[in-house]
């Protein structure tokens, strides 16, 4: 951790949540479930669903104002927006294009990275790695996904699960030695179709066919999920500290994907972390796919719970397989 290597550091913070709140009560009315059932094998209560008319981009631009804020700068000052999200405004162009448009960042180049709920995790990296190049001097990072749209609200296996947020954060240079301290990022696509949408891409495009037969929603395996994303996360964290060179010791919080608290216990159990440094919020919102990092991140800073000079560590998992980890000094 040497003082004088050029790194990415985040500069501020920002999320939104939609307003609309679905409870596990509700769902019970629409899927034969219970709120004992997801509240003891998930741990989430509530989760929030973007209101029709809206897009993704609709959601990440408040919550890039706010990141934009906390950091002192304004969108014309930006030098790149890279989005990590699965459901993006339209097929195409990129939501980072939209919202680049809406925040009126005139001077930055913009795209979406697609790597589901590791989404952030990936972006960040990519900005990381732009910036430290010396090729840009900042970028917003923003993980929003609009899963509720992608979701079949009679199948109870995955519609519980899953709800709307973005998050965003101001990456900045510094030579101050603080700042992020590596990225991993991993995937295996031989697990494709263990947790994926199969129509609506180029491969199965949109007819009358794949919308009866409800195949624009998600499907997945969830067992293997689980016991994949356990294992994986626990070694990529491993590997991220390691090229950081800090122990698991030196982490002040973690901040793992949000997509169930069985999960993330088991993780922190193997990485001998006491949950009382693992940041957790999924009760509230559900899933959030690759807004879950960035809203827990900036909850936990608006908090207290991450002070300057705090090392944090964040690792996520989602469809792909895809995984990655970061360690970042702050
Ligand atoms: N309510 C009531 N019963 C349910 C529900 C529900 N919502 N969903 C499934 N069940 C039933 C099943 O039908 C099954 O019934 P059966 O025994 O009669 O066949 C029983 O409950 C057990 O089902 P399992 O799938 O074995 O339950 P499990 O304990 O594995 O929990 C869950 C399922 C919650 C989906 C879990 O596997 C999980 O969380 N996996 C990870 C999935 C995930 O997080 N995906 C998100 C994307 S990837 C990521 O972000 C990490």
């Amino acid at each position: 951790m040497s003082g004088s290597q050029r790194r990415s550091v985040i500069l501020g913070t920002g999320s939104e949540l939609p307003a609309k709140i679905v409870t596990n009560r509700e769902l019970e009315q629409m899927v034969d479930t219970s709120d004992e059932w997801i509240t003891v094998r998930t741990g989430i209560r509530e989760r929030r669903v973007l209101e029709a008319g809206k897009g993704n981009a609709d959601m990440a631009f408040p919550a890039a104002r706010r990141a934009l804020e906390d950091a002192g700068m304004e969108a014309k000052d930006l030098d790149a927006i890279i989005m990590g999200t699965v459901s993006a405004d339209y097929p195409m162009p990129s939501s980072a294009c939209v919202l680049e448009d809406m925040l009126g960042a005139r001077n930055a180049f913009s795209f979406d990275v697609g790597a589901a709920c590791s989404g952030f995790i990936n972006a960040l990296s990519v900005g990381d790695l732009y910036i430290r190049s010396g090729k840009i001097n900042n970028a917003l990072i923003v993980g929003s996904d609009t899963l509720s749209r992608y979701l079949n609200w009679q199948d109870r296996g995955t519609c519980i699960l899953f709800g709307d947020g973005a998050g965003a954060v101001i990456l900045g240079a510094s030579e101050n030695g603080s700042g992020i301290l590596s990225t991993k990022l991993r995937t295996d696509g031989s697990y494709a179709k263990t947790l994926y949408i199969p129509a609506g891409g180029s491969l199965r495009p949109a007819s009358p066919h794949t919308v009866r037969d409800n195949e624009h929603t998600i499907a997945m395996n969830g067992k293997e999920v689980f016991k994949t994303a356990v294992r994986a996360m626990e070694e990529i964290s491993r590997q991220a500290l390691e090229e950081a060179g800090v122990d698991i010791e030196q982490v002040a919080l973690v901040v793992p994907h949000q997509a169930n608290k069985r999960i993330i216990v088991a993780l922190a159990e193997r990485l001998g972390v006491a949950m009382e440094k693992v940041m957790v919020n999924l009760e509230k919102y559900g899933n959030t796919s690759a807004g879950s990092i960035p809203i827990a991140l900036d909850e936990a800073r608006r908090q207290g719970r991450i002070k300057p000079g705090d090392i944090v560590l964040m690792n996520s998992f989602g469809a792909g397989f895809a995984w990655g980890a970061a360690v970042v000094k702050f």
